[in-house]
């Protein structure tokens, strides 16, 4: 397909909204759920990234592990995409515009172990969950029914970052990779413990 300047966008006020909300509350809730499908997009791409170039040891429980959060995630994503609609307003599906649109960066890892895979997703899911969690303040006044979508995903990925970090943890209960604030740093974390664990 030819380059077209022409950007999607879910801007702008809807024609119509949900009854009890007006057409400015609808045109707000569809503009944070766009960054939530954003995010849900991102990291169902990137959960299948790491099932793909995960490799070592614990190849096989990763690999497996991670195709139904790919599997639910997608689901997260359809849900908040036809609430998008719902409320009046088109969800924008395109890769550029989400690259365009998002505020963080690509995941940094290729093929690496898996305890390093699942050090950086530990950072993955705490971007995620936190931007859910502001969300789900912001429509505490505006919309109960947004809100209790986003609490039901909210749910779910918070039990799926605990997968993630319960690979990470010792028996003491610490997370190997604490203090790390990016993926490369928690990498590298992850993997001194993994080694140290089998030395
Ligand atoms: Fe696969």
């Amino acid at each position: 397909m030819a380059k077209e300047s022409k950007k999607l966008t879910s801007e702008g006020t809807p024609s119509y909204t949900i009854p009890g909300l007006t057409t400015e509350q609808g045109a707000q809730v569809a503009r944070l759920l766009q960054d939530r499908l954003n995010a849900l997009t991102d990291l169902h791409l990137t959960l299948k990234h790491v099932h793909w170039n995960v490799v070592g040891p614990h190849f096989i429980s990763v690999h497996e592990m991670l195709d139904p959060q790919v599997d639910a995630v997608r689901e997260m994503a359809d849900a908040t995409a036809e609430r998008i609609a719902t409320l009046g307003l088109s969800p924008v599906g395109t890769p550029g515009a989400l690259v365009a649109d998002r505020g963080w960066d690509d995941y940094s890892i290729g093929r690496a172990g898996a305890i390093e895979h699942l050090g950086a997703l530990d950072l993955v899911y705490t971007g995620v969950i936190q931007d859910h969690r502001a969300a789900i303040e912001a429509t505490d006044d505006l919309d109960l029914v947004t809100q209790d979508l986003l609490i039901g995903q909210a749910g779910q990925l918070e039990q799926f970052h605990w997968f993630v970090r319960a690979h990470l943890e010792t028996s003491g209960g610490q997370l190997t990779t604490a203090g790390a604030t990016t993926e490369v740093a928690a990498k590298a974390a992850a993997g001194r413990a993994g080694a140290k664990r089998k030395a």
